[in-house]
């Protein structure tokens, strides 16, 4: 098998990643300068209305601002299918950066123009962005990625995901951009990694397997691969995809209803399902978006710092679950993860509830924020997309149904409560999903692809397949699916 990475592979798999990272740019770039920005929503205010604004009313308008963005995710993450499809791969996310520059364009005016609806709006837009890139993006790298770096290659999404949160974090600290002043440079700067991804894209090719198995364009195809690989011969790599075309113009199409329905399929949907909610609903939303003013409620001297100091933790704990992931069980850390983050939880809400009578508490909840982040990218954050992305069913109806909620849980951040007490609702929803994980996800490591496919297809009566373009796993040995054991 062959693994260089060409120059035209690196250049094309940093080129996509820059739309992870403006992703996480944008999940992280509201935190910090929440006040600021409040502070001219209420002189919009005002200087339109001669009174200044309600505690009610901003608190809704930046409510809004925030969560417009999960929404505008929302809907264009029901496109991904399509439009990756329609335009290809390559065009979907050359064309998806027009809504970065006009979401940037409109957030960074918005103050010059008094007006807080163009932030709204341009939250929605760039919302809209990166619900698709975050569909794009993965897919892409996948496609290009020969079968023994897809692993690797794939948790580039991720990794620049949290490596824009924390590039926002920094650059939303006072003395760079999260001044009064300077804060629509802070929201327009997300501009910057949208240009460079136009002018590069037009030097990356075309995923060879979008073209051959969809546009069923072999010759076009096999320059894609050349370039990618460096090979002259790519005649394997051919084969491969003719035997997944073949095996893909067999398949009986599922349609959504029939998925809940059939109780082949029942199981493992139900599975996937609760394991991305536990990563959705375990509270880890509310750090990234709120943890500045979490820090400064629970009594931090220098909140902002506090949030990079997250931010950083973040990046370094998404590192080493790449390195524990190879080396234990992924249900053992799934369940080592969510009992860390419930542990964290408690010890914060007691840690806020005796900050009034020991000050020293503050740092307290500060380490406990840092170690459920930490446990977080442990466990919920990484490990469902190991067991969710094996259900895809090519080309069928579900296959888009398990698209849309990739990128939907992925964006679905709309927690915006954080009184002392909230985290006791996520440290009891964590209980839940810890005690769920050990009675029903069943471990998959070390079992070969040939076990699982045959299991598989043995079980179903070969009507479903597995998907092995776009997601974070390494090849053949490691591969695991879920539900099949309690079967036989
Ligand atoms: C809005 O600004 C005015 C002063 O310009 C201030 O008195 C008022 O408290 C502010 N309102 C809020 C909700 O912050």
């Amino acid at each position: 098998m062959d693994s260089t990475v060409t120059g035209t592979l690196a250049l094309s798999v940093f080129t996509a990643v820059l739309g992870s990272m403006e992703f996480g740019y944008n999940i992280g770039v509201i935190n910090a300068p929440q006040k600021i920005i409040e502070k001219d929503y209420n002189a919009t205010w005002m200087h339109r209305y001669n009174e200044p604004i309600s505690e009610g009313t901003l608190t809704s308008l930046w409510s809004l601002s925030v969560a417009i963005f999960s929404i505008g995710g929302m809907l264009s993450s029901f496109c991904v299918g399509f439009v990756s499809e329609w335009l290809g791969r390559r065009k979907a996310m050359l064309i998806n950066n027009l809504l970065a520059f006009i979401g940037g364009t409109l957030m960074g005016m918005s103050k010059l123009c008094r007006s807080f609806e163009m932030m709204i709006l341009g939250r929605f837009i760039i919302g809209a962005y990166c619900g698709l890139a975050s569909g794009l993006t993965p897919m892409y790298v996948g496609e290009i990625a020969p079968t023994s770096l897809r692993g690797a290659l794939g948790t580039l999404h991720q990794l620049a995901i949290v490596t824009g949160i924390l590039l926002a974090q920094i650059l939303g600290l006072e003395s760079l951009l999260g001044s009064d002043e300077l804060w629509p440079v802070l929201m327009g700067f997300t501009i910057m990694p949208t240009v460079l991804q136009m002018s590069l894209l037009p030097f990356c090719p075309e995923s060879p397997r979008f073209l051959y198995i969809i546009r069923c364009q072999e010759h076009h195809a096999k320059s894609g691969l050349r370039r990618l690989t460096g090979r002259q011969d790519v005649g394997d790599m051919l084969a491969e995809m003719k035997e997944e075309k073949r095996r893909m113009d067999m398949e009986r199409k599922v349609s959504i209803p029939e998925l809940f329905r059939s109780s082949l399929y029942r199981q493992p949907i139900i599975i996937s399902i609760l394991l991305q909610l536990s990563q959705q609903l375990s509270g880890i939303n509310a750090i990234f978006y709120y943890s500045t003013s979490i820090f400064t409620k629970a009594g931090v001297q220098s909140p902002v710092y506090a949030t990079v100091g997250a931010g950083v933790v973040n990046c370094a704990f998404t590192v080493v679950s790449l390195f524990l992931v190879e080396r234990m069980g992924r249900r053992t850390l799934h369940m080592l993860g969510l009992a860390g983050m419930c542990i964290c939880a408690i010890i914060m809400t007691i840690a806020l509830a005796l900050l009034e009578t020991v000050p020293s508490m503050s740092y307290i909840s500060m380490l406990a924020i840092f170690g459920f982040v930490a446990f977080f990218e442990i466990g919920p954050g990484p490990i469902p997309w190991f067991f969710c992305s094996r259900v895809v069913l090519s080309r069928s109806e579900a296959g888009y149904f398990f698209t849309f909620n990739k990128s939907l849980f992925d964006i679905f951040r709309l927690q915006d409560l954080c009184g002392p007490y909230v985290f006791l609702i996520f440290a009891a929803l964590l209980l839940f999903f810890l005690i769920f994980t050990f009675f029903r996800v069943p471990e998959t490591q070390g079992k070969t692809f040939d076990q699982i496919a045959a299991n598989f297809h043995h079980n179903l009566g070969g009507t479903m397949d597995m998907d092995l373009d776009m997601d974070l796993d390494k090849p053949s040995t490691e591969l695991d699916y879920l539900g099949d054991d309690s079967n036989n």
